[in-house]
C-alpha cells in the first residue's frame, strides 16, 4: 500500500511513493522548462508544463516502483507557492503564471498600501503585501492586459492546476492560500475585506480546505493519463515549504528548518499567528490543523550556485562546484556575495535589491568566488533566522533540506554561520514527502499531522558548529549586513535606468 506526495517545484515536478511505514519506495522527476525572463526580475512558467511534468512523474514513480495505480491509496499535492494561474471559462490557461519570484508588481503593492492602507493590510491577512505573492500580479495583469483580465473565471496556484486537472476540482489548502495576499491567515478563509476593496470577484477564488482534507478524487480522464487509479482520493497538500516542514517534521515548538531549494527557507512551527510588525517575515497558515508558522525567505540560495554554473561553469556539477569553494579559506580572503538575484525578501522586502560580489582583488580565485557565494547565501539564512528568533520563536537546532542540504560542506558553513547544530534526516525528500505524509493522514492511516511525523521521521545525522570559524563568521555577518543598506541608494539608481 502507498501514498503518493506531488511537487511542482520551479525546477521540475517530483512524484514520491511511501510505503505505510513512511519509508520513501520510489521517486522521480520530470524537470520543467527554464523559466521565461522577458525582463531582469520578470519570471514567468506554463502551466500546461507543469501538467506534463507531474504526468510524466507519476508515470514514471509508478514505473519504478513497480506499481499499479491501484496500490495508490491517497495523494497529496505540494507546490511552488504563489504563482498566478489564470482559467477561462473554458479552463484553458490565459497566459503563462507569472511565478513566485517575479518582481514586477510594485506599481501594484503601492496602489493595494494606497487604497488600502498598510495597517489594514496587516490586520487582514498578517502579513504585508509583497511583489511575489499573488494579488499584486493579478491586478498587474488587471492594470497591463485588460483583455486577459476580462477572460478570467479562476484564480489557482501552481500545485492547484495540477490537482484540477488530475481532480477537476478547484481547490487550494490553507498553508498555499496563505501567500495569495488574498487570505486571512488568522481565520483560516479568504479575506473578503481585501478582494471587496479592491474590487475583486470572489467567484475566482478556489475552495480552500485544511492540509490533510480531502478535495476530490482522480477522474477518469486523469486516471488514463497518469496511470493512477480514478476515485483515488486528494488532500489538500501545502504550499512547497509548509510541506516541506511536513517531511521534515517541523510541526512542533523548538526546531526550525532550513530549506534549500531554488530559493531558501527558514521555518518555524508556531502554535499562534504571531506575526512581525515590520512583516519582514511571513506568518502563515500551517499545514498542520490550528497551528501556523513563521518564514523567513532568500530569494536567490540555491538560485545563486545555479547561476554561477550555468553563466560560468556550464556542464559543470553541483559536488565539483562545492569542491571547488571547499579548497578556499573561510571568508573567502574578504570577499562577499549578496545573493539578491531576485531582489529580496527577508529582512529588506525590496524587489529592486541586486546580487554580485563585494570586495573582489586580483588575488581571488574561482574558488574563493564559489565560497563567498555559498557564505552569502548562509548569511542571508543568517538574517531569515535572526528575525524569526527576535520574535520569540526558539531554535534548538536546524533541520535542513533541499538540494543545497545535500553538500556535506554547505551543511558545515551552514552550522557555522547559523550557530547551530545542523541535523539532517533519514529521508531528505522535502516536499513532496510532506505531501505524501498529509494523504496518509487525511485518509486515515494516522490521526494526524504530528502523530505521521512523530512516527517516521529520524534524525540521522548532525554538525555541530566549531567555535572558532563561528566566531570569524559572526565578524564577516556583521561586514555582511552593512553591504544592503549601503547600496541601497545605488540599487535605486539601476533601477532608474533599466
Ligand atoms: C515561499 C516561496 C518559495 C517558492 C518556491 O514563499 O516563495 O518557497 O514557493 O520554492
Amino acid at each position: 500500500m502507498y501514498w503518493m506526495g506531488i511537487d511542482v517545484g520551479t525546477g521540475g515536478t517530483r512524484a514520491l511513493l511511501v510505503d505505510e511505514k513512511g519509508a520513501v519506495k520510489a521517486g522521480f522527476t520530470a524537470p520543467h522548462e527554464d523559466m521565461r525572463m522577458e525582463r531582469p526580475l520578470w519570471a514567468e512558467q506554463r502551466p500546461e508544463n507543469w501538467w506534463d511534468a507531474a504526468k510524466a512523474a507519476i508515470q514514471g514513480v509508478l514505473k519504478q516502483a513497480k506499481a499499479t495505480g491501484k496500490q495508490v491509496k491517497g495523494i497529496g499535492l505540494s507546490g511552488q507557492m504563489h504563482g498566478l494561474v489564470m482559467l477561462d471559462e473554458n479552463n484553458a490557461v490565459i497566459r503563462p503564471a507569472l511565478i513566485w519570484c517575479d518582481q514586477r508588481s510594485q506599481p501594484q503593492v503601492d496602489h493595494i498600501n494606497s487604497v488600502v492602507g498598510k495597517a489594514n493590510v496587516l490586520a487582514f491577512i498578517a502579513n504585508p503585501v509583497l511583489t511575489g505573492f499573488t494579488l499584486p500580479k493579478l491586478l498587474w495583469v488587471r492594470d497591463n492586459e485588460p483583455k486577459h483580465y476580462a477572460r478570467l473565471r479562476k484564480m489557482l496556484l501552481p500545485k492547484d492546476y495540477v490537482r484540477f486537472l488530475l481532480t477537476g476540482e478547484y481547490a487550494s489548502d490553507v498553508s498555499d492560500a496563505s501567500g495569495t495576499a488574498l487570505f486571512d491567515v488568522v481565520l483560516r478563509r479568504w479575506s473578503n475585506k481585501m478582494t471587496s476593496r479592491l474590487g475583486i470577484d470572489d467567484a475566482i477564488l478556489p475552495k480552500v480546505y485544511e492540509s490533510s482534507e480531502i478535495t476530490g478524487e482522480v477522474t477518469a480522464q486523469a486516471a488514463e493519463l497518469t496511470g493512477l487509479e480514478a476515485g483515488t482520493p486528494v488532500v489538500g497538500g501545502g504550499g512547497d515549504q509548509a510541506a516541506s516542514a511536513v517531511g521534515n517534521g517541523i510541526v512542533d515548538p523548538g526546531i526550525v528548518s532550513c530549506t534549500l531549494g531554488t530559493s531558501g527557507v527558514v521555518f518555524a512551527h508556531m502554535d499562534r499567528a504571531n506575526y512581525d510588525p515590520q512583516g519582514r517575515v511571513h506568518t502563515f497558515c500551517h499545514a498542520v490543523k490550528g497551528a501556523w508558522h513563521v518564514m523567513g525567505v532568500t530569494q536567490g540560495a540555491g538560485l545563486s550556485l545555479q547561476w554561477f554554473r550555468n553563466q560560468l561553469a556550464p556542464g559543470t556539477d553541483y559536488d565539483t562546484l562545492t569542491a571547488e569553494a571547499a579548497k578556499a579559506p573561510v571568508g573567502a580572503q574578504g570577499l562577499f556575495w549578496l545573493p539578491y538575484l531576485m531582489g529580496e525578501r527577508t529582512p529588506y522586502l525590496d524587489a529592486t535589491a541586486r546580487g554580485g560580489w563585494i570586495g573582489v582583488t586580483a588575488k581571488h580565485t574561482r574558488a574563493d568566488l564559489l565560497r563567498a557565494l555559498l557564505e552569502g547565501v548562509s548569511y542571508s539564512q543568517k538574517d531569515c533566522l535572526d528575525v524569526i528568533e527576535s520574535l520569540g520563536v526558539e531554535a534548538g537546532s536546524v533541520r535542513v533540506s533541499g538540494g543545497g542540504a545535500r553538500s556535506p560542506f554547505w551543511r558545515r558553513l551552514l552550522a557555522d554561520i547559523l550557530d547551530k547544530k545542523v541535523v539532517t534526516l533519514e529521508t531528505q525528500e522535502g516536499s513532496a514527502y510532506g505531501a505524501a505524509l498529509l494523504a496518509t493522514v487525511g485518509t486515515g492511516a494516522f490521526a494526524t499531522v504530528p502523530e505521521v511525523c512523530h512516527a517516521v521521521i529520524k534524525e540521522v545525522d548532525a554538525v555541530t558548529p566549531q567555535p572558532h570559524e563561528s566566531q570569524l563568521y559572526t565578524r564577516g555577518h556583521e561586514v555582511y549586513r552593512q553591504l544592503y543598506p549601503t547600496l541601497k541608494p545605488v540599487y535605486r539608481l539601476i533601477a532608474s535606468i533599466s
